[in-house]
């Protein structure tokens, strides 16, 4: 398998002070996070808001530095390099940002901003009016501004912006994060569109485990900044195993409920919402495993031998 990106046991904690700005606290946003992107094979990454999946996406392109891990594009380790030699990695691996309206510069036009995306030495005109109308957009929208657009349309201009400069990878983080039902479905046919017609290969982000199923192949599911599990749709769709997994399925299935007398133990991250807990899990913090073919679960569920 022909693997693009890689990053290994990653780990990112924020520093993040209170209201007042006089106390601090540590947020783990990322825990020794380990994914693979191979071409062709669209990556899903799934878990509810603050898991760390933005952080992720940012890790991934190098936006954001790991405190700890390394990032690979191509099997070459990237993590030190600094901003100018990732010119070449970032055109070939680009990302679509969460919020449109906050990513696209107000103050400038469509066309300035599809420029700025693309190597200086190869943009021309023709560049920026093929971005436009490859995500349906009419090619005299250079001209506008993000706020002469539709929350669809700007959601387009990201894309053609993620696109523009022809990359072989595109991790989109919520690409349809914020639009009603319609342009949900019109965007998601998009990106299909565009990775048969360019042959790209997504990273995709969502709270939405539905939408993850219909357009990936493999599943990351994330929790508080850690890898739960990991599977293909196959295996989360018929065999999920972690009880996350199961609530993002089915929410009223088990209590989602977060247990406030359970959230200061060291052991697993999801002690406080687990109906299945069991005094290991207070104790120890389980590893991320193989459980059977390529389908990896952390949770003592699925380590019969170490439970007490
Ligand atoms: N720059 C930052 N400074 C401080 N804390 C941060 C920063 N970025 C993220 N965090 C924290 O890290 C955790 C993970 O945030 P992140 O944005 O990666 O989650 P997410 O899964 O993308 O959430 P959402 O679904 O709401 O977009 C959160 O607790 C968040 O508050
Ligand atoms: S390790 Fe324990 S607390 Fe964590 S998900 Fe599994 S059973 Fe639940
Ligand atoms: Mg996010």
């Amino acid at each position: 398998m022909e693997e693009i990106l890689r990053c290994e046991k990653i780990s990112k904690v924020f520093v993040v002070k209170d209201f007042l700005g006089i106390n601090r606290r540590k947020v783990t946003a990322l825990n020794n996070v380990s994914i693979r992107v191979n071409k062709g094979i669209d990556l899903g990454v799934v878990g509810e808001s603050g898991s760390g999946k933005t952080t992720l996406a940012k890790v991934l392109l190098l936006l954001v530095r790991p405190d700890s891990g390394s990032v690979y594009y191509r099997n070459n380790d990237i993590t030190g390099l600094g901003d100018s030699k990732l010119v070449f990695f970032r055109n070939k691996v680009r990302i679509i940002f969460q919020n449109p309206y906050k990513s696209l510069n107000p103050r400038s036009t469509i066309e300035k901003t599809l420029r700025e995306a693309i190597p200086s030495r190869r943009v021309n005109p023709e560049m920026i009016e093929t971005a436009l109308t490859q995500t349906g957009l009419p090619s005299d929208y250079k001209n506008r501004y993000p706020h002469q657009m539709s929350g669809g349309e700007r959601q387009r201009v990201a894309i053609a912006r993620a696109i523009a400069g022809n990359p072989e990878c595109v991790v989109a983080d919520e690409p349809t994060g914020n639009l009603d039902a319609t342009t949900e479905v019109n965007i998601l046919k998009l990106l299909d569109g565009l990775r048969k017609n360019l042959g790209l290969t997504f990273v995709f982000i969502t709270h939405n485990l539905k939408i993850v199923v219909d357009f990936c192949e493999r599943i990351v599911v994330m929790y508080q900044g850690n890898i739960v599990e990991e599977g293909s749709v196959e295996q989360i769709l018929k065999s999920p195993l972690h009880p996350y997994t199961k609530i993002l399925w089915n929410p009223s299935s088990i209590t989602s409920i977060r247990e406030e007398k359970y959230k200061d133990f060291d052991g697993c991250v999801f002690l406080a919402r687990c109906p299945y807990r069991k005094k290991i899990c207070f104790e120890h913090h389980p590893v991320l495993k193989e459980k059977e073919k390529k389908h990896l679960v952390s949770c003592f569920l699925y380590e019969q031998e170490k439970m007490v």
